[in-house]
């Protein structure tokens, strides 16, 4: 993909991204160090951080590594504390941190949705509120954004903690949007579609036929690119966007609306095919 922004897009801001070690998390992460910013990444393990922390800068000059549990808000306290302490303010936060599995709902335990919703939705919370409390502190304001999903409106089943969890986040960026925007603090959104993830995959495509289908879903034929959500993040949370609040920005190739629609089924007929159709239909 070209390179859509300046090379100067995120300089020397401190950006914090929870689940930065693997995944969109880490994509992100070298995105936004490309464009100049010093990145912060955490996650339950430290091997992974510190793997990903050599990939994001070589040098280690430009970030951060450090294992917190977003669930734990004491480790995101601490974890807050020690960025500010190395790096100076954080400028920005990502939260990106997601646990979530395929389950009937009637065979889950009370751990389960717990295990998804405290790193989801509480996990969420604890960072937006570790950053924003220093972030109105400072009277510095800052930009955040947390990753959602499509379902997050829609529902769906077979992983109802992540839909209620996410559901939970996005309520949280719009209500925040409003209560935060007099600190100069935006709080947006981002609602991905399928992108290919190891953690993602292992959790949600158990087998190639289950990856056939999710892809025939997607009207743009394929799945989402990294640097198409890496891209997209750094312009929400850059001064490219500083009158955009409160919104949740969809990055699916079309696939959640493309889920409804009386006659989007059409569409997975020949061209063709269906234009004769609707030409003898036509009075
Ligand atoms: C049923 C399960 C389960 C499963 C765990 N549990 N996996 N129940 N089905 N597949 C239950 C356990 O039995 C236990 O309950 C409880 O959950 C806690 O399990 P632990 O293994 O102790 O939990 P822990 O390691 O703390 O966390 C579990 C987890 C974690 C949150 C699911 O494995 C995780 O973070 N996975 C990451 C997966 C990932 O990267 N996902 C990407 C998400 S992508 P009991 O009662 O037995 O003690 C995404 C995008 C969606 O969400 C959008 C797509 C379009």
């Amino acid at each position: 993909m070209p390179e859509v922004f300046s090379e100067h897009l995120l300089r020397d801001r401190v950006v914090l991204i929870t689940g930065g070690g693997s995944g969109l998390g880490l994509s992100m992460a070298k995105r936004f160090a490309r464009l100049g910013a010093r990145v912060a990444i955490t996650g339950r393990k430290p091997e992974r951080l510190e793997a990903a922390a050599g990939e994001i800068d070589p040098t280690g000059a430009r970030v951060f590594a450090r294992a917190a549990d977003v669930r734990e808000f004491d480790q995101v306290e601490a974890l807050v504390a020690a960025i500010e302490a190395e790096m100076g303010p954080v400028d920005a936060l990502v939260n990106n941190a997601a646990g979530n599995f395929l389950a009937p709902t009637e065979d889950l335990s009370p751990r389960a949705f717990d295990a998804v919703v405290r790193t989801v939705l509480h996990g969420s919370f604890h960072a937006t509120l570790a950053v924003g409390r220093r972030m109105i502190e400072r009277g510095s304001g800052g930009s955040i954004v947390s990753i959602a999903t499509t379902y997050a409106w829609t529902g769906s089943a077979f992983v109802v903690p992540s839909a209620a969890g996410k559901a939970g986040v996005l309520a949280m960026t719009r209500s925040l949007a409003v209560e935060w925007a007099t600190y100069g603090i935006r709080v947006n959104a981002i609602a991905p579609g399928p992108f290919p993830t190891e953690g993602a995959w292992q959790a949600l495509m158990p087998t190639p036929e289950v990856e056939a289908q999710a892809k025939e879903r997607i009207p743009a034929g394929r799945f989402g690119e990294h640097d198409e959500l890496t891209s997209l993040a750094a312009f929400l949370l850059s001064d490219a966007a500083p009158f955009i609040t409160g919104e949740c920005v969809t990055i699916d190739g079309g696939e959640w609306l493309g889920s409804g629609g009386e006659f989007n089924h059409l569409t997975r007929v020949p061209r063709e095919q269906v234009k004769s159709v609707m030409r003898k239909m036509r009075r």
